[in-house]
């Protein structure tokens, strides 16, 4: 028990880790795993529970050149199509890594457990996905996510790590400039916690929330991102944020929820209201299979020139498959259509339009360490940035996660042994935090603003202003929304107490959805171009002058969004050399090639 200065005494415990990890999705998992082994202790926190992460949505597969169907697969053409998914952008060591280790951790996975498919011999099975020009993703059926995460939780619950659940953080703390623990509060009493830790593993996931139409569930608001920025991180290209092609469009209540990829990838047929398959005119080469920038845009360009379904989406055909082959490949699509829509998808087309997936930017990390700029603080899996650059393929995230899981693991426990530095924090510090985090509470009954008022005109904003077509102008206006609710902030009241008051977490969450919404926007406004996922409507193509350059973005001293343009550092001769012979249309100073590879 303390005072805070107020004359209010506020109790908080307080616990010590070597590791903090906060997420518990598939990068904080195998985080834990890593570290364990080495013999430290970890905690891990996470706001949900476990088994809730955003990981189950990967439900297509995990990319891994394991060659098992198509024998010609290799780390090599992985890293090509990464590459060239992400219009060069791309963190290229990350992407050397992602390539060469995602085998080891599939197999990895099998032996602590994952029942993946299989082929006729017995090997993992390996399904095509867009954008991958081998047939590549290992499959649980379409619940490779949720078998991820069952098999990496079995595991890390048998190790000696200690599970923090519904339990939310509020601030990294910081010793001489080291990340040395985290303030925290448990979202069922809304007790507070000191976490001391020496090293701390952000693993939060994305931040999909800021949209109203996401896959992602009420986890998704980017806590992690937020904390490290705050924390002095350095995040990377902040503008690019995938719109997956295919989510659900009715009823009204399920919409944005995932259609995997998976769809596609056994054959799945995309027609508009004539019955025309509109993907030639997008690309006629790869058609469904194209990347998912270019199958979103060309979902929502079907729409908008009123070619789309009777509810506003598009039609994926699968009946082709018939109810057997659907039950083998993908019963959950089979059950989620049936009980969510009524609709029985081996007779009918499911009706399909883009939803907000995933975020390709985020912390700026040391591929082999996963270590942020500042010391003490690592990130993985989606809340990293790097990896994807422009535009992630789909199954690239299961691997990532558990790649850079493991790296960052081992990273922070080199770290941790390496480190002889104190994670004592000025006792104030904490104290002006709780009453921040409490203020919300104690401003009930003032007729303040509404935390769930700002979250639905904040997620408007975004869905008007940010979304998959961008232009200067519009993004201008979205700016402005968002600094005027960034302004209410401070107003922002709740009724009720700290227990199961979800009016006061929504307070937490809209601090985060705002700052992030704010950064999209900003660097949506600096990259004046079309790549990836980031589709100006005001410029005509990718500009040559940015295909090597990443936006940094930093909390300056005044407490503001700072942007830096940043050279990407040439790639080593080997893996130029790939480029160069595989994508010679993107590799050089001459014109690009045709629209549709951006
Ligand atoms: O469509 C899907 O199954 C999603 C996969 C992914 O995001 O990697």
């Amino acid at each position: 028990m303390a005072s805070n200065g107020n004359g209010t005494r506020e109790r908080y415990e307080v616990r010590e880790h070597d590791v903090l990890i906060v997420g518990a999705g598939g990068a904080g998992l195998r985080a834990a795993v890593s570290a364990t082994q080495r013999g430290l202790s970890v905690g891990i926190v996470t706001k949900s529970l476990l088994g809730k992460a955003h990981t189950v949505m990967a439900e297509g597969g995990m990319a891994a050149a394991l060659g098992n169907v198509d024998s010609d697969d290799s780390w090599r053409q992985h890293f090509i199509d990464t590459m060239r998914s992400g219009k060069l952008i791309n963190n290229w060591r990350m992407a050397e890594i992602h390539a060469k280790e995602s085998p080891d951790r599939v197999y990895e996975l099998e032996q602590w457990g994952a029942l993946f498919n299989r082929t006729p011999e017995g090997k993992i099975s390996q399904r095509p996905f867009g954008g991958h020009t081998r047939r590549r993703l290992a499959h649980v059926g379409d619940r490779t996510g949720l078998e991820l995460i069952r098999t990496m939780q079995e595991k890390a619950l048998a190790t000696d790590a200690k599970v923090y659940m519904e339990t939310t953080v509020t601030k990294l703390l910081k010793n001489n400039g080291r990340v040395v623990g985290a303030l925290a509060y448990t979202r069922e009493s809304g007790k507070f916690i000191h976490f001391k830790a020496k090293a701390v593993v952000m693993a939060t996931g994305g931040w999909g929330r800021i949209f109203k139409v996401t896959s992602n569930s009420w986890e998704g608001t980017g806590d992690g991102v937020v904390l490290s920025y705050d924390a002095g991180a350095e995040l990377v290209d902040m503008e690019m944020m995938q719109f997956h092609p295919t989510g659900m469009v009715w009823p009204p209540g399920v919409r944005g929820l995932l259609v995997t990829e998976g769809v596609r990838g056994e054959g799945g047929l995309l027609r508009n209201s004539e019955g025309k398959r509109y993907m030639e005119n997008y690309d006629a080469k790869k058609m469904e299979l194209s990347t998912r920038d270019v199958v979103a845009r060309a979902n929502y360009t079907e729409v908008q020139e009123g070619r789309g379904s009777e509810h506003g989406g598009v039609y994926l055909d699968i009946t082709h498959l018939g109810y057997e082959g659907i039950m083998k490949k993908l019963p959950t699509m089979y059950e989620q259509f049936k009980n969510l829509a009524d609709i029985d998808i081996s007779r009918e087309p499911m009706e399909v339009f883009p939803t907000v997936h995933y975020t390709m930017g985020g912390v700026k990390v040391e591929p082999e360490t996963c270590a942020s700029n500042v010391p003490g603080l690592f990130a993985a899996g989606e809340v990293a940035g790097g990896l994807h650059g422009a535009n992630r393929l789909g199954g690239n995230s299961l691997s990532d996660l558990l790649v850079f899981g493991r790296r960052a693991g081992e990273g922070a426990s080199d770290y941790v042994e390496q480190s002889t530095h104190s994670s004592e924090i000025e006792e104030q510090e904490l104290l002006t935090e709780i009453g921040r985090v409490l203020e919300p509470l104690e401003k009930r009954g003032d007729g303040g603003e509404s935390p769930y008022l700002i979250q639905q005109e904040l997620q408007a904003a975004m869905m008007e202003h940010a979304n998959l077509m961008r232009n200067g102008d519009s993004l201008e206006q979205g700016l402005g929304k968002i600094l005027n609710l960034k302004d209410r902030l401070p107003q922002v009241s709740v009724p009720g107490s700290r227990l199961f008051n979800p009016g006061w977490h929504t307070a937490q969450d809209i601090r985060y959805l705002v700052q992030i919404s704010e950064i999209i926007l900003r660097t949506a406004l600096e990259r004046k171009e079309r790549r990836g996922a980031q589709w100006r409507l005001d410029y005509d193509g990718p500009d040559d002058d940015l295909g090597a350059i990443n936006f940094i973005v930093t909390k300056d001293v005044q407490g503001e969004v700072g942007i830096e343009r940043r050279e990407i550092p040439p790639m080593p001769e080997h893996l130029a050399e790939l480029i160069r012979d595989e994508v010679p249309d993107m590799a050089g100073g001459e014109k690009r090639g045709a629209e549709s590879q951006f």
